[in-house]
């Protein structure tokens, strides 16, 4: 019998995943006008042919101002349907389980892709017109970038009724999850933090009053997303920096997103003043995880680890000691999208091959039959 964690099944509301191995959302920066092309299928199936239990699609615009670059996939139009459903697919073929991350930018919205330095686009640069943003209140993000609107309370209904929109075309693409992209600074994270939220009506004040409008978001998903089907929700667990949040706030958060029909608190930190994924801070491999697991002793909820976790041990590690009940794992996995499948020969698992596809395993198992010694080395 198997003795481990990560390749433990795990049932979240009536969706089982085969193991804990997830791949966290990542933006691929590829889309044109929202549409998924080409390259976000081969993207894909790299991961779906690696045997990870739950793939997420990239932080997805709810509206065409929510991108964060002008090539961020979006839902906002019944048009996207066709091209998202098309990575259902190729998950669904390989027996893994798909959810798509749902977000508006925000204040952070209108920026040049990684590569073309990821600041606010400027007028005429790289050919790309530069958007309007707007958030919870009139505060840039740094000194020097762009003042952001401040969102009326008819904004905020409408960008509510995005997200709903956003929930049913997810739903009609196929997918079996949702994660709502609370953190990295984006919208959602801007009402939560007092650093970007100094609103003085219903949105803005003290902490419940900050949780107004991730709370109403996640309402407006949940009233749409099936009974029968999980809700992930991301979150900044800590803003990291003076007068941000911290983490018995975000537990507060939790408790009440739980009992809103929340299932999986996905936990991420930072990214409040500036992007969270593109620091060059030194940091030490699973950084987030006490996070996890905090939000999991304290609001009993299911948590998701994530952040530099590299070693198929650190993630079982993780999973024994009761601290997330699932790894998120991003960068690890565009270095080696077959990581699954060397955490079960690493892990000792009892038929480490049956991760991947026929058509790989049985060569893989034939060969491992064919050497004189077991080892991989061949020694
Ligand atoms: C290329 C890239 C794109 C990312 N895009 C997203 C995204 O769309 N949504 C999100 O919440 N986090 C995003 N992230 C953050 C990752 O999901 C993850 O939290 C982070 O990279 C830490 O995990 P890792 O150390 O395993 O890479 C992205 C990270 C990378 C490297």
């Amino acid at each position: 019998m198997d003795k481990t964690k990560l390749f433990t099944k795990i049932k979240l509301r009536e969706l089982v995943l085969k193991n804990r191995v997830v791949v966290s959302p990542m933006c691929q920066y590829m889309a044109v006008d929202g549409h998924v092309q080409d390259w976000h299928l081969a993207h894909h199936s790299r991961f779906a042919l690696g045997g990870v239990g739950l793939a997420f699609v990239e932080a997805t615009g709810v509206t065409r101002n929510g991108r964060i670059t002008h090539g961020c996939t979006g839902i906002w139009n019944d048009q996207h349907i066709s091209g998202l459903r098309k990575i259902v697919d190729l998950y669904k073929s390989q027996n893994v389980a798909v959810g798509i991350q749902i977000g508006h930018a925000g204040r952070r919205a209108s920026a040049a892709r990684p590569w073309d330095g990821a600041q606010p686009i400027e007028n005429g640069e790289l050919d790309e017109a530069p958007w309007e943003c707007f958030a919870p209140s009139a505060i840039p993000e740094q000194h020097g970038h762009p003042t952001p609107r401040c969102m009326t309370t008819s904004d905020i209904q409408e960008t509510i009724d995005a997200f709903a929109l956003a929930t049913q075309r997810a739903l009609d693409a196929g997918f079996d999850t949702i994660e709502i992209h609370g953190a990295h600074g984006y919208l959602i994270h801007s009402f939560f933090s007092p650093i970007s939220n100094q609103r003085k009506d219903a949105y803005g004040g003290d902490l419940y009053k900050r949780m107004q409008f991730p709370l109403r978001v996640t309402e407006a998903v949940r009233e749409i997303w099936p009974k029968e089907m999980p809700l992930f929700y991301r979150v900044s667990a800590v803003d990291g920096v003076p007068g941000g949040i911290s983490i018995e706030d975000t537990a507060e958060l939790a408790k009440e997103l739980k009992s809103r029909g929340v299932d999986v608190i996905d936990c991420s930190s930072g990214g409040m003043t500036k992007p969270a994924t593109l620091s060059k801070e030194k940091l030490a491999r699973g950084y987030q995880v006490p996070y996890a697991d905090y939000i999991r002793s304290a609001v009993g909820i299911k948590t998701m680890a994530v952040g530099l976790i590299i070693e198929p041990q650190e993630a079982e590690d993780i999973l024994q000691n009761e601290q997330a009940d699932l790894v998120a794992i991003a960068r690890e996995m565009i270095s080696n999208p077959n990581w699954t499948y060397h955490a079960a020969l690493e892990l000792d698992t009892d038929n480490p091959h049956d991760v991947l596809p026929d058509s790989y395993a049985f060569h893989l198992a034939r060969r491992d039959h064919n050497l004189i010694a077991k080892s991989r080395s061949g020694n």
